[in-house]
Protein backbone atom coordinates (compact mmCIF):
# COMPACT_ATOMS: atom_id res chain seq x y z
CA UNK A 1 0.00 0.00 0.00
CA UNK A 2 0.88 3.58 -0.83
CA UNK A 3 0.43 4.74 2.69
CA UNK A 4 3.07 2.57 4.09
CA UNK A 5 6.10 4.53 2.31
CA UNK A 6 4.94 7.90 4.02
CA UNK A 7 6.70 8.30 6.90
CA UNK A 8 4.75 8.79 10.31
CA UNK A 9 4.15 12.03 12.38
CA UNK A 10 6.86 12.64 15.29
CA UNK A 11 6.24 13.72 18.45
CA UNK A 12 7.99 16.91 18.03
CA UNK A 13 5.72 17.44 14.76
CA UNK A 14 2.79 16.71 16.58
CA UNK A 15 3.40 19.15 19.64
CA UNK A 16 4.38 21.72 16.91
CA UNK A 17 0.96 21.38 15.01
CA UNK A 18 -1.24 21.09 17.96
CA UNK A 19 0.39 24.32 19.26
CA UNK A 20 -0.15 26.07 15.99
CA UNK A 21 -3.68 24.90 15.90
CA UNK A 22 -4.65 26.31 19.19
CA UNK A 23 -2.95 29.58 17.66
CA UNK A 24 -5.28 29.30 14.64
CA UNK A 25 -8.36 29.33 17.32
CA UNK A 26 -7.11 31.70 19.33
CA UNK A 27 -6.59 34.28 16.75
CA UNK A 28 -9.73 33.73 15.43
CA UNK A 29 -11.45 34.61 18.76
CA UNK A 30 -12.21 37.78 18.61
CA UNK A 31 -13.58 38.05 15.38
CA UNK A 32 -15.80 34.87 15.56
CA UNK A 33 -17.23 34.33 19.23
CA UNK A 34 -20.15 36.30 18.88
CA UNK A 35 -20.42 34.93 15.15
CA UNK A 36 -19.75 31.58 13.55
CA UNK A 37 -17.48 30.63 10.55
CA UNK A 38 -19.53 30.26 7.09
CA UNK A 39 -19.09 26.46 6.05
CA UNK A 40 -15.87 26.72 3.81
CA UNK A 41 -13.24 29.79 3.60
CA UNK A 42 -13.02 32.00 0.41
CA UNK A 43 -10.19 32.98 -0.91
CA UNK A 44 -8.52 31.15 2.89
CA UNK A 45 -10.42 33.33 4.85
CA UNK A 46 -13.82 32.29 6.78
CA UNK A 47 -16.73 35.14 6.31
CA UNK A 48 -18.82 35.83 9.05
CA UNK A 49 -22.54 33.76 9.63
CA UNK A 50 -25.19 33.56 11.87
CA UNK A 51 -25.61 30.31 13.46
CA UNK A 52 -27.76 29.13 10.68
CA UNK A 53 -25.63 26.43 8.64
CA UNK A 54 -25.49 22.86 8.90
CA UNK A 55 -21.84 23.21 9.75
CA UNK A 56 -21.77 25.62 13.09
CA UNK A 57 -20.93 23.00 15.79
CA UNK A 58 -17.26 22.77 14.16
CA UNK A 59 -16.05 25.91 14.96
CA UNK A 60 -17.86 25.59 18.55
CA UNK A 61 -15.50 21.94 18.71
CA UNK A 62 -12.49 23.90 17.49
CA UNK A 63 -12.87 25.82 20.56
CA UNK A 64 -13.67 22.85 23.11
CA UNK A 65 -10.70 20.99 21.63
CA UNK A 66 -8.70 24.49 22.73
CA UNK A 67 -9.86 24.55 25.97
CA UNK A 68 -9.37 21.24 26.82
CA UNK A 69 -5.83 21.33 25.64
CA UNK A 70 -4.82 24.65 27.35
CA UNK A 71 -7.56 25.76 30.34
CA UNK A 72 -7.77 28.99 29.40
CA UNK A 73 -10.79 30.86 30.32
CA UNK A 74 -11.12 32.61 27.07
CA UNK A 75 -11.82 29.41 25.20
CA UNK A 76 -14.11 28.03 27.73
CA UNK A 77 -16.05 31.62 27.58
CA UNK A 78 -16.40 31.45 24.29
CA UNK A 79 -17.43 28.10 23.93
CA UNK A 80 -20.38 28.73 26.57
CA UNK A 81 -21.31 31.89 24.24
CA UNK A 82 -21.99 29.32 21.54
CA UNK A 83 -24.04 26.93 24.18
CA UNK A 84 -26.09 29.65 24.33
CA UNK A 85 -26.63 30.58 20.69
CA UNK A 86 -27.34 26.72 20.01
CA UNK A 87 -29.70 26.89 22.94
CA UNK A 88 -31.85 29.85 21.19
CA UNK A 89 -31.43 27.54 17.54
CA UNK A 90 -33.10 24.97 18.84
CA UNK A 91 -35.85 26.14 21.27
CA UNK A 92 -36.73 28.51 17.96
CA UNK A 93 -36.44 25.84 15.68
CA UNK A 94 -33.48 28.22 13.59
CA UNK A 95 -32.92 26.05 10.77
CA UNK A 96 -33.19 22.53 12.46
CA UNK A 97 -35.00 21.10 9.58
CA UNK A 98 -32.75 18.72 8.08
CA UNK A 99 -30.94 15.83 10.08
CA UNK A 100 -27.59 17.06 10.13
CA UNK A 101 -28.21 17.78 14.10
CA UNK A 102 -25.68 15.70 15.39
CA UNK A 103 -22.83 17.40 13.34
CA UNK A 104 -24.28 20.35 15.06
CA UNK A 105 -25.23 19.59 18.73
CA UNK A 106 -22.88 16.95 18.73
CA UNK A 107 -18.88 18.89 18.92
CA UNK A 108 -20.68 21.93 20.28
CA UNK A 109 -23.47 21.07 23.30
CA UNK A 110 -22.06 17.53 23.88
CA UNK A 111 -18.55 18.66 24.24
CA UNK A 112 -19.67 21.17 26.65
CA UNK A 113 -21.93 18.65 28.99
CA UNK A 114 -18.55 15.98 28.47
CA UNK A 115 -16.15 19.00 29.47
CA UNK A 116 -17.89 21.13 31.94
CA UNK A 117 -21.45 19.33 32.71
CA UNK A 118 -22.70 22.18 31.38
CA UNK A 119 -27.24 21.41 31.79
CA UNK A 120 -27.92 24.21 29.51
CA UNK A 121 -26.01 22.34 26.63
CA UNK A 122 -27.20 18.62 28.10
CA UNK A 123 -30.71 20.26 27.39
CA UNK A 124 -29.88 21.73 23.80
CA UNK A 125 -28.54 18.57 22.77
CA UNK A 126 -31.72 16.13 24.16
CA UNK A 127 -33.91 18.65 22.13
CA UNK A 128 -31.99 18.40 19.35
CA UNK A 129 -32.13 14.52 19.43
CA UNK A 130 -35.84 14.68 20.11
CA UNK A 131 -36.04 16.97 16.62
CA UNK A 132 -33.67 14.73 14.95
CA UNK A 133 -36.02 11.37 15.37
CA UNK A 134 -38.92 13.38 13.96
CA UNK A 135 -37.09 12.98 10.50
CA UNK A 136 -36.82 9.16 10.82
CA UNK A 137 -39.12 7.27 8.30
CA UNK A 138 -40.63 4.04 9.54
CA UNK A 139 -41.34 3.17 5.55
CA UNK A 140 -38.21 1.95 4.66
CA UNK A 141 -36.97 2.66 8.07
CA UNK A 142 -34.26 5.42 8.23
CA UNK A 143 -33.85 9.14 9.02
CA UNK A 144 -34.46 11.58 6.01
CA UNK A 145 -31.56 13.32 5.35
CA UNK A 146 -32.60 16.81 3.66
CA UNK A 147 -35.95 18.41 2.64
CA UNK A 148 -39.43 18.73 3.69
CA UNK A 149 -40.45 15.40 5.44
CA UNK A 150 -42.55 12.79 3.01
CA UNK A 151 -41.25 14.73 -0.51
CA UNK A 152 -40.81 12.22 -3.17
CA UNK A 153 -37.57 13.91 -4.33
CA UNK A 154 -35.80 13.89 -0.89
CA UNK A 155 -37.19 10.34 0.38
CA UNK A 156 -33.49 9.14 0.69
CA UNK A 157 -30.94 8.75 3.82
CA UNK A 158 -27.29 9.92 2.72
CA UNK A 159 -24.03 8.02 4.19
CA UNK A 160 -22.85 11.49 5.91
CA UNK A 161 -25.91 10.81 8.53
CA UNK A 162 -23.76 8.32 10.00
CA UNK A 163 -21.69 10.70 11.86
CA UNK A 164 -25.78 12.31 13.08
CA UNK A 165 -26.55 8.90 15.08
CA UNK A 166 -23.75 9.72 18.41
CA UNK A 167 -26.21 12.60 19.48
CA UNK A 168 -29.02 9.48 18.96
CA UNK A 169 -26.65 6.89 21.02
CA UNK A 170 -26.23 9.68 23.69
CA UNK A 171 -29.01 10.81 24.56
CA UNK A 172 -30.58 7.57 25.21
CA UNK A 173 -27.54 7.11 27.51
CA UNK A 174 -28.32 10.28 29.12
CA UNK A 175 -32.13 10.25 29.61
CA UNK A 176 -32.32 6.33 30.07
CA UNK A 177 -34.57 6.01 27.23
CA UNK A 178 -33.65 3.81 24.02
CA UNK A 179 -35.90 5.74 21.79
CA UNK A 180 -33.19 7.77 20.39
CA UNK A 181 -30.55 4.45 19.92
CA UNK A 182 -33.57 2.27 18.62
CA UNK A 183 -33.74 5.04 15.75
CA UNK A 184 -29.97 4.78 15.05
CA UNK A 185 -29.69 1.10 15.04
CA UNK A 186 -32.52 1.07 12.36
CA UNK A 187 -31.15 3.70 10.66
CA UNK A 188 -27.64 2.64 10.56
CA UNK A 189 -28.76 -0.99 9.36
CA UNK A 190 -30.75 0.16 6.67
CA UNK A 191 -28.31 2.52 5.51
CA UNK A 192 -25.28 -0.02 5.85
CA UNK A 193 -27.52 -2.55 3.49
CA UNK A 194 -27.80 -0.07 0.75
CA UNK A 195 -25.19 2.43 0.83
CA UNK A 196 -21.76 -0.24 0.85
CA UNK A 197 -20.99 -1.49 -2.72
CA UNK A 198 -19.42 -4.90 -3.10
CA UNK A 199 -16.28 -3.29 -3.81
CA UNK A 200 -16.87 -1.70 -0.09
CA UNK A 201 -16.79 1.97 -1.98
CA UNK A 202 -20.04 3.36 -0.83
CA UNK A 203 -22.95 5.71 -2.03
CA UNK A 204 -23.40 8.92 -1.46
CA UNK A 205 -27.14 9.08 -1.22
CA UNK A 206 -29.73 6.16 -1.03
CA UNK A 207 -33.67 6.42 -2.52
CA UNK A 208 -36.50 4.42 -1.39
CA UNK A 209 -39.80 4.01 -2.49
CA UNK A 210 -42.52 5.63 -0.67
CA UNK A 211 -45.34 3.18 -0.97
CA UNK A 212 -43.31 -0.16 0.03
CA UNK A 213 -39.98 1.63 1.81
CA UNK A 214 -37.96 -0.93 -0.56
CA UNK A 215 -34.61 0.63 -1.85
CA UNK A 216 -34.86 2.07 -5.03
CA UNK A 217 -31.80 3.49 -6.19
CA UNK A 218 -27.75 5.30 -5.13
CA UNK A 219 -27.55 8.98 -6.63
CA UNK A 220 -24.41 10.88 -6.02
CA UNK A 221 -25.33 14.77 -5.17
CA UNK A 222 -21.00 15.54 -3.97
CA UNK A 223 -19.62 13.17 -5.82
CA UNK A 224 -18.45 12.81 -9.72
CA UNK A 225 -21.20 10.04 -10.64
CA UNK A 226 -23.99 8.54 -9.24
CA UNK A 227 -21.23 4.92 -8.80
CA UNK A 228 -18.37 6.20 -7.74
CA UNK A 229 -16.59 6.56 -4.52
CA UNK A 230 -16.89 10.51 -3.34
CA UNK A 231 -13.68 10.71 -0.80
CA UNK A 232 -15.38 12.65 2.12
CA UNK A 233 -18.58 10.21 2.23
CA UNK A 234 -16.28 7.61 1.95
CA UNK A 235 -14.89 8.80 5.03
CA UNK A 236 -17.92 9.43 6.73
CA UNK A 237 -18.08 5.62 6.46
CA UNK A 238 -14.97 5.10 8.22
CA UNK A 239 -15.70 7.54 11.60
CA UNK A 240 -19.42 6.41 11.20
CA UNK A 241 -19.21 3.29 11.46
CA UNK A 242 -16.22 3.39 13.76
CA UNK A 243 -18.64 5.76 16.14
CA UNK A 244 -21.17 3.00 16.40
CA UNK A 245 -19.12 0.44 16.83
CA UNK A 246 -17.83 2.26 20.06
CA UNK A 247 -21.62 2.49 21.66
CA UNK A 248 -22.63 -1.23 20.10
CA UNK A 249 -19.69 -2.94 19.95
CA UNK A 250 -21.64 -4.98 17.43
CA UNK A 251 -19.11 -6.85 15.24
CA UNK A 252 -20.55 -6.08 11.73
CA UNK A 253 -19.45 -2.56 12.38
CA UNK A 254 -16.00 -3.65 12.80
CA UNK A 255 -15.76 -6.02 10.04
CA UNK A 256 -17.44 -3.15 7.24
CA UNK A 257 -15.37 -0.65 8.93
CA UNK A 258 -12.13 -2.86 7.94
CA UNK A 259 -13.18 -3.03 4.36
CA UNK A 260 -14.68 0.61 3.73
CA UNK A 261 -11.43 1.85 5.23
CA UNK A 262 -9.35 -0.55 3.45
CA UNK A 263 -10.73 0.97 0.15
CA UNK A 264 -10.17 4.51 1.71
CA UNK A 265 -6.41 3.67 1.56
CA UNK A 266 -5.74 1.89 -1.17
CA UNK A 267 -7.05 4.70 -3.42
CA UNK A 268 -5.24 7.73 -2.02
CA UNK A 269 -2.54 10.00 -4.09
CA UNK A 270 1.36 9.45 -3.42
CA UNK A 271 1.14 12.45 -0.98
CA UNK A 272 -1.76 10.43 0.81
CA UNK A 273 -4.13 13.86 0.60
CA UNK A 274 -6.95 12.28 -1.32
CA UNK A 275 -8.76 13.77 -4.24
CA UNK A 276 -12.25 14.97 -3.73
CA UNK A 277 -13.56 11.90 -5.39
CA UNK A 278 -11.42 8.84 -5.59
CA UNK A 279 -12.30 8.51 -9.52
CA UNK A 280 -8.88 10.59 -9.87
CA UNK A 281 -5.67 10.01 -8.73
CA UNK A 282 -2.29 11.07 -8.98
CA UNK A 283 -1.97 13.13 -12.44
CA UNK A 284 -5.20 14.51 -12.16
CA UNK A 285 -5.69 17.88 -12.45
CA UNK A 286 -8.63 17.66 -10.19
CA UNK A 287 -8.90 19.75 -6.47
CA UNK A 288 -8.10 17.63 -3.76
CA UNK A 289 -10.83 17.17 -0.33
CA UNK A 290 -8.24 17.57 2.99
CA UNK A 291 -11.70 17.23 4.95
CA UNK A 292 -11.44 13.47 3.94
CA UNK A 293 -8.87 12.14 5.49
CA UNK A 294 -8.36 14.17 8.79
CA UNK A 295 -12.05 12.36 8.92
CA UNK A 296 -10.65 8.60 8.48
CA UNK A 297 -8.07 9.64 10.72
CA UNK A 298 -10.46 10.33 13.45
CA UNK A 299 -12.23 6.98 12.38
CA UNK A 300 -9.30 4.96 12.65
CA UNK A 301 -7.91 6.84 15.68
CA UNK A 302 -11.70 5.72 17.32
CA UNK A 303 -11.53 2.11 16.31
CA UNK A 304 -7.70 2.06 17.48
CA UNK A 305 -8.95 1.65 20.96
CA UNK A 306 -11.11 -1.71 20.79
CA UNK A 307 -9.15 -3.60 18.42
CA UNK A 308 -6.38 -6.25 19.20
CA UNK A 309 -2.65 -4.93 19.55
CA UNK A 310 -1.21 -5.45 16.15
CA UNK A 311 -4.49 -3.96 14.47
CA UNK A 312 -4.31 -1.14 16.76
CA UNK A 313 -0.51 -0.60 16.00
CA UNK A 314 -1.16 -0.34 12.02
CA UNK A 315 -4.76 1.99 12.49
CA UNK A 316 -2.79 4.54 14.21
CA UNK A 317 0.41 4.61 12.33
CA UNK A 318 -1.79 5.00 9.24
CA UNK A 319 -3.71 7.59 10.84
CA UNK A 320 -0.28 8.96 12.04
CA UNK A 321 1.14 9.06 8.16
CA UNK A 322 -2.49 10.51 6.98
CA UNK A 323 -2.03 13.26 9.41
CA UNK A 324 1.66 14.07 8.58
CA UNK A 325 0.46 14.51 4.83
CA UNK A 326 -1.65 17.18 6.34
CA UNK A 327 0.94 18.91 8.09
CA UNK A 328 2.81 18.79 5.36
CA UNK A 329 0.66 19.94 2.78
CA UNK A 330 -2.24 22.06 3.88
CA UNK A 331 -1.51 22.89 7.40
CA UNK A 332 -2.32 26.86 8.24
CA UNK A 333 1.27 27.91 10.85
CA UNK A 334 0.61 31.45 9.74
CA UNK A 335 -2.90 33.83 10.83
CA UNK A 336 -1.67 35.58 7.85
CA UNK A 337 -2.37 33.19 5.04
CA UNK A 338 -5.48 31.99 6.09
CA UNK A 339 -7.58 31.95 9.53
CA UNK A 340 -8.54 27.87 9.07
CA UNK A 341 -6.64 24.84 9.70
CA UNK A 342 -6.33 22.71 6.72
CA UNK A 343 -6.31 23.75 3.33
CA UNK A 344 -7.21 22.26 0.11
CA UNK A 345 -10.84 21.21 0.66
CA UNK A 346 -13.11 20.34 -1.54
CA UNK A 347 -17.56 21.19 0.18
CA UNK A 348 -19.15 21.12 -3.95
CA UNK A 349 -17.25 20.43 -6.89
CA UNK A 350 -20.45 20.13 -9.58
CA UNK A 351 -20.62 18.01 -12.55
CA UNK A 352 -22.64 17.40 -15.19
CA UNK A 353 -24.51 14.43 -13.11
CA UNK A 354 -24.38 15.56 -9.69
CA UNK A 355 -26.28 18.34 -9.75
CA UNK A 356 -24.84 20.40 -6.82
CA UNK A 357 -23.94 23.89 -6.84
CA UNK A 358 -19.77 24.34 -6.97
CA UNK A 359 -18.74 26.24 -3.90
CA UNK A 360 -15.77 25.90 -1.76
CA UNK A 361 -13.24 24.30 -3.87
CA UNK A 362 -9.83 24.36 -3.01
CA UNK A 363 -10.34 26.02 0.09
CA UNK A 364 -10.65 25.43 4.29
CA UNK A 365 -13.72 23.75 5.23
CA UNK A 366 -14.78 24.21 8.72
CA UNK A 367 -15.38 19.99 9.27
CA UNK A 368 -12.35 19.58 7.66
CA UNK A 369 -10.42 22.19 10.35
CA UNK A 370 -12.29 20.44 13.21
CA UNK A 371 -11.50 16.79 12.19
CA UNK A 372 -7.57 17.53 11.40
CA UNK A 373 -7.39 19.49 14.94
CA UNK A 374 -9.33 16.29 16.54
CA UNK A 375 -7.27 13.86 15.24
CA UNK A 376 -4.52 15.97 16.69
CA UNK A 377 -6.11 15.62 20.33
CA UNK A 378 -6.40 11.82 19.58
CA UNK A 379 -2.99 11.17 18.70
CA UNK A 380 -1.54 13.49 21.73
CA UNK A 381 -4.15 11.78 24.00
CA UNK A 382 -5.06 8.45 23.11
CA UNK A 383 -7.96 8.05 25.47
CA UNK A 384 -9.73 10.87 24.57
CA UNK A 385 -13.18 10.64 25.63
CA UNK A 386 -14.97 11.71 22.12
CA UNK A 387 -17.30 14.77 21.93
CA UNK A 388 -19.35 12.29 19.42
N1 LIG B 1 -22.42 16.51 5.19
C1 LIG B 1 -22.23 17.32 4.04
C2 LIG B 1 -20.87 17.29 3.51
O1 LIG B 1 -20.05 16.47 3.88
O2 LIG B 1 -20.59 18.12 2.65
Amino acid sequence: MIIENYPVLTNEELDVAINNAVNQVRSCLKDYTYMFKYPNSVNNFYPLMDNTEWTNGFWTGEIWLAYELTKDEAFKEAGLKHVDSFYDRIINNIMCEHHDLGFLYSPSCVAAYKLLNDEKAKEAAIKAADKLITRFQPKGGFIQAWGPLNAKDNYRLIIDCLLNLPLLYWASEVTNDNKYRDIALTHIKTALNVVIRPDYSTYHTYFFDMDTGKPSHGVSHQGNRAESAWARGQAWGVYGLAISYSYTKNPEYLELFRHVTKYFLDHLPTDLVPYWDFDFTDGSTEPKDSSASAICACGMLEMAKYVEENEAKELIANASRLIKALVDNCSVSDPAISNGQILHGTYCRSTPTNGCRQHGVDECTSWGDYYYFEALMRLKNFNWNMYW
